[in-house]
């Protein structure tokens, strides 16, 4: 795999897990991610290798199975009737008329419900006011999922989002709010069905986005973009002693276009970590691919990345 050229499946078809998020399970890493072709929303991939990717199905798409759970949320995965007066045509992103917008999805394994459970970012399909989350659920990792609605956190608004479970066990959902404004950090059910408490927001006024985060060495570390549609821009770290302590400045990660590339996740192989980003292809949605970089640490636990072409982790 070469990056910023497709990373091709073993059907040798383009893989189309954009936005997207790993997730270890039976021996499987499964790879998940937007796949905006046809009626299609999430796509599911898998490899016991890194190296060769089998395509296993399309997890949730317009025609997927709903129902509600205890949090009564907006079941609809299609719009049918007439253009809202807001309609945004520059943010309606391929998919076609009637599909909404699933946006990058991440799978997490719960333990207690024996469940498959997805969380991602929620629009209408036709602007990009509603900025909701939203949660799927399935009994095994790439089976359908039956969609269990969209919803806005505490009534807050909720974009660019990201899971994340720490060393104590707890399981976070991250996500862009304030209209891209602030990141804020919600702790997630037993269940992980719904939003627990909102533990913090963070950034406040910093245009955060792509929020990715990793725990190395006592410290947890995010990864994120600078708000700026599907144009690349300055990437950031910042570390805190734990999700819900107090997060330190921001620093640069990578060049002024992260390699032209946005996050989407990191990726632990190993005792690697691996930043994994988009390099997203706006107006040819399509043809978006991908950058895998491994992260270093200089001397001072601080994380960088250097460009290179052929990623050892997909090599
Ligand atoms: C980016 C965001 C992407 C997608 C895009 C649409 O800022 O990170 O996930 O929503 O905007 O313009």
């Amino acid at each position: 795999m070469i990056n910023g050229k497709p990373y091709l499946d073993t059907d040798g078809n383009p893989i189309h897990a954009h936005g997207g998020w790993m997730l270890d399970y039976g021996g499987y890493t499964y790879w998940y991610g937007e796949d905006r072709r046809d009626n299609h929303y999430v796509s599911c991939y898998r490899s016991s290798d890194m190296k060769n990717w089998e395509f296993r199905g399309h997890i949730l798409s317009t025609d997927s199975p709903v129902s509600h759970t205890s949090g009564r949320f907006d079941l609809r995965l299609s719009w049918q009737k007439e253009p809202l007066p807001e309609a945004n045509e520059n943010l309606i992103v391929p998919g076609g008329t009637g599909k909404v917008n699933i946006e990058r999805p991440k799978v997490l394994y719960n333990e207690l419900t024996k469940k498959f459970v997805l969380w991602a970012h929620y629009e209408n399909g036709q602007n990009y006011l509603d900025a909701r989350a939203c949660i799927a659920t399935s009994d095994t990792p790439d089976g359908e999922f039956t969609y269990h609605g969209s919803f806005n956190p505490f009534g807050e608004m909720s974009r660019d989002c990201t899971v994340h479970t720490d060393s104590a066990g707890d399981t976070y959902f991250i996500s862009a709010s304030r209209d891209n404004a602030d990141l804020h950090i919600y702790r997630l059910t037993e269940d992980f069905l719904n939003v627990d408490e909102w533990v913090k927001s963070v950034y406040c006024h910093e245009f955060r986005e792509a929020p990715a985060l990793f725990e190395k060495d006592g410290k947890t570390y995010m990864i994120s973009s600078y708000c700026t549609g599907w144009a690349p821009n300055q990437g950031k770290w910042c570390a805190a002693d734990s999700v819900t302590g107090r997060w330190g400045l921001l620093h640069d990660f990578g060049d002024s276009t992260t390699f032209r590339s946005q996050s989407a996740f990191i990726r632990k192989q190993g005792d690697k970590f691996w930043y994994i980003g988009d390099r997203w292809s706006g107006q040819e949605y399509f043809s978006s691919s991908y950058v895998a970089l491994e992260i270093q640490f200089d001397g001072d636990g601080n994380p960088y990345i250097e460009y290179t072409d052929e990623p050892e982790l997909f090599n």
